[in-house]
């Protein structure tokens, strides 16, 4: 059976594609310091799946710690989540950034060339279009310039992971960009567990709902948009991990290095995901509108096509599926893993 490592497979995109891959019969390693994630995953993954993945609670950033993974199990693939991610946080600490998210990539790398492990899958984001492209954004358009130090980390990382794909002849490298993931398994076991005050829209949404904030804060509503607020492309978490199942997939049978988009393709403005929201949990989401936060673009969505053409992947889940899952995790863990 083919046996998959996922570094930072205990977060929140890893552990469900460790479930969508368990489904589809893989074995799969998990390496994860659990800096933003829980141990307790590993047992969910276990609930949900009936099999125990194997778990390292190393820092793969320290090829002491990594290389007895790729030693003791016969790895045939990577799929690379562990790295930090709070877009805000890595304007105040840029170094923090680029070291941890350049330096688990490198060690994972030449890691994996000691072991002779050449599939590679990398968790980009669509953020590396940067600001200047139209949407719908497309894998042919030159990247753009990121707004952040955690946007840049991806950027530098797909060009990392191409010089690599260049030179060593038997890598296969898949840079998936993601767009919004939001929603959760659903079984209500796993999903996405922020630590203090949500960043994105829809865990803040969640904790508005179960009551553990007042309101909303709609961060502007006078965009170039049809009611003002920003348009994102917003993908179910289990969508976006069997994606990822299929980029294995065609990393076996190719080498170099290959872009795809994983979105729907279809945006919905911040005043359309929180009526989808009241909708499907029957709970209503008060609001104010607020100031445009820095950085945001009008819109951000996807064309699916390529994913959908290459990959034979396209996305099965509606806006209404992921409100009700993203619902049911929280409602059933309102404090999340620690509750
Ligand atoms: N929003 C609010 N209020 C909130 C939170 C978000 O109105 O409390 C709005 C934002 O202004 C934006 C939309 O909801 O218009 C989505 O915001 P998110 O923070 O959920 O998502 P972003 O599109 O800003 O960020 C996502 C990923 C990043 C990635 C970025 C680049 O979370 O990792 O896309 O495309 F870098």
């Amino acid at each position: 059976m083919s046996k998959i490592l996922l570094t930072g497979g205990a977060g929140f995109i890893g552990s469900h594609t460790a479930v969508a891959l368990m489904d589809a019969g893989y074995d799969v390693v998990i390496a994860d310091n659990l800096y933003n994630s829980e141990d307790v995953v590993i047992d969910r993954l276990e609930q949900i799946t009936g099999k125990r993945p194997a778990f390292y609670a190393i820092d793969v950033a320290d090829a002491d710690q990594l290389a007895p993974v790729f030693a003791e199990h016969d790895i045939d693939g990577v799929i690379h989540f562990a790295g930090y991610k709070a877009v805000g946080e890595s304007v105040q600490k840029p170094l923090a950034y680029y070291r941890n998210n350049l330096d688990t990539t490198l060690t994972l790398l030449e890691t994996m060339a000691q072991a002779g492990v050449n599939r590679f899958v990398f968790s980009s984001s669509a953020t590396v279009y940067g600001e200047e492209n139209p949407c719908p954004l497309t894998e042919t358009m030159p990247k753009g310039s990121c707004s952040n130090p955690y946007g840049w980390t991806k950027s530098m990382i797909e060009q990392i992971l191409t010089d690599a794909a260049k030179a060593i002849p038997s890598l296969s490298v898949v840079l998936l960009r993601y767009f919004n993931p939001i929603g959760a398994h659903p079984s209500g076991l796993i999903g996405e567990d922020p630590q203090g005050i949500p960043n994105n829209l829809m865990p803040f949404i969640t904790q508005v709902a179960v009551g553990k904030r007042p309101q909303l804060t709609v961060f502007g509503d006078d965009y170039d948009t049809p009611d003002g607020t920003c348009r994102r492309d917003y993908i179910h978490v289990m969508d976006l991990a069997e994606g990822h199942v299929k980029a294995l997939e065609y990393a076996k049978g190719n080498t170099g290095a290959e872009v795809f988009n994983l979105g729907t393709g279809t945006p919905y403005s911040v005043l359309e995901v929180v009526h989808a929201f009241e909708e499907a949990s029957g709970v209503p989401v008060p609001y104010v509108i607020g100031e445009r936060r820095a950085g945001d673009l009008a819109d951000v969505w996807a064309d699916a096509d390529k994913a959908d053409r290459v990959l034979g992947w396209k996305t099965k889940r509606t806006l209404q599926d992921m409100c009700r899952d993203s619902w049911n995790w929280q409602s059933n863990n309102p404090s999340g893993y620690r509750g």
